[in-house]
């Protein structure tokens, strides 16, 4: 059977970018700029996203490509049948991962809800921060909005390549940055904006220690969807003829725009209300909702916001589903309607007690963690960086030579930079993502 591509390289663009931008820019980033020293966070995690990130990037873009098929058999086909093993780990973190991302985009689906009812009208700060305390830790209303939430996925991934994700990105992305734009001049133009634009640019390096230097670069690898199969899954429906550097070239800095924008429309807000920008997980759910609140058309922009983190968290999860049909449709021989389905149901059973774990089963441990942070704290420390360093290593050592013909489109497209890249995979990005591994396991 002919393997189904992108409609265009725009599509495929726009599909990688919807991957990439999600709950980390909009959620994560703002909230570790705020902890960790405003622009100095900023200046060493641009500096990651292009000097490592992007060429993780493209060896995974290229993997993919290369083996036209999902993580496995890619790892199988390109490195060998041992490094299939990292292939796995991959598919298995997306599952993982997606497990719990789509409690979060429920919530983001619950807020969009309650805002189009009216149910946040003339709340106060307290009342923001006691309603997200209640929905969190309910034990069946996230659970409703979690399965409504995977469900919106089937829809899209059930429809395929061209005529599901990519279409479902092309409008979605366009979606995504009208709403951001809005909010950001909404936000750049209250009283006392300013001071959040300064502390967003103005470095201050007494915060650059070894904690921010590690935050930073997960940050970066989790922002662009890196080490979990996601850009390995989509590079393999992208035709031989584009340019990956290119094409990943542009979805390094859509999403490093689509961070700085919700680093100004989120800061800017927090300081023109005096609001303390390093409240952590809190200040999308709670700081922000309450800071609009007391603007004209208050609710508008709470939509505004609620609708931009939604379809920022659907265009990722739906990367992630696509991980995971992509595996079993392909090793199982299953049509895709019935294992989109099936995956999406049984991911979503995975996520069920994450959710309660923030609530009725908060008492239930592993290592002292609740299930919700386990799932997090494993696939962020472990089975990303594994899955990430395998890639570098099979694209610098094993298969350089496949990977040059790749990426240079036989030889059709030279890549100038392509020993800087050679040495990035072999070296510098397995050594710089080795020791974040070492110093959040053990340092922090
Ligand atoms: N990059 C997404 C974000 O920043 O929220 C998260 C993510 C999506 C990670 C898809 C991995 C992935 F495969």
């Amino acid at each position: 059977m002919q393997r189904e591509h992108w409609g265009s390289r725009v599509g495929f663009i726009l599909a990688a970018a919807g991957s990439a931008v999600g709950l980390g820019n909009i959620w994560k980033f703002p909230y570790l700029v705020g902890a960790e020293g405003g622009g100095a966070f900023l200046i060493v995690y641009i500096a990651f996203l292009i000097a490592i990130g992007l060429c993780v990037m493209i060896a995974e873009i290229s993997l993919g490509r290369q083996a036209q098929a999902n993580p496995f058999r890619a790892f199988k086909r390109v490195g060998g049948t041992g490094w299939s093993v990292f292939g796995f780990l991959a598919v298995l973190t997306a599952f993982l991962i997606l497990s719990f991302y789509s409690v979060v985009g429920g919530w983001t689906i619950a807020y969009v809800v309650k805002t189009i009812t009216g149910g946040f009208a003339g709340y106060s700060g307290a009342e923001f921060e006691s309603h997200f305390g209640a929905l969190v830790s309910n034990a069946i209303e996230p659970i409703v909005y979690h399965a409504a939430f995977m469900a919106l996925g089937v829809v899209i991934v059930i429809n395929g390549i061209s005529g599901g994700i990519e279409k479902a990105s092309k409008i979605m992305m366009p979606l995504l940055f009208i709403l951001l734009a809005l909010l950001v001049v909404r936000s750049l133009t209250l009283e006392g904006a300013m001071a959040g634009v300064e502390y967003f640019l103005l470095p201050d390096w007494s915060h650059l220690d070894a904690n921010m230097v590690a935050a930073a670069l997960g940050q970066a690898f989790f922002t662009l969807s890196l080490g979990m199969g996601a850009l390995i899954t989509y590079g393999s429906y992208l035709g031989k003829k584009e340019s990956v550097p290119n094409a990943a070239l542009w979805v390094v800095g859509l999403d490093l725009l689509v961070a700085v924008l919700a680093g100004f429309l989120i800061l800017p807000a927090v300081f023109a209300f005096n609001m303390d920008p390093g409240a952590g997980p809190g200040l999308t759910f709670i700081t922000l909702p309450a800071i609009f609140a007391e603007l004209p058309f208050g609710q508008f922009i709470q939509l505004c916001f609620f609708l931009l983190l939604f379809v920022a968290a659907i265009t990722s999860a739906i990367s992630l589903l696509q991980v995971v049909v992509a595996f079993i449709c392909e090793e199982f021989k299953v049509s895709r309607q019935v294992t989109t389905i099936w995956v999406a149901f049984v991911i979503f059973l995975v996520g069920v007690p994450s959710s309660l774990a923030l609530g009725v089963w908060g008492d239930v441990t592993l290592f002292e963690l609740n299930i919700f942070d386990f799932l997090g704290y494993i696939t962020d420390n472990y089975f990303l960086p594994l899955g990430a360093i395998a890639t570098c290593l099979v694209a610098g050592w094993v298969g350089f030579e496949k990977f040059a013909a790749d990426i240079t489109n036989q030889g059709e497209r030279p890549f100038v930079y392509l020993t800087v890249w050679k040495w990035m995979c072999r070296v510098v990005a397995p050594a710089a993502i080795a020791w974040v591994m070492i110093h959040s396991i053990f340092f922090s």
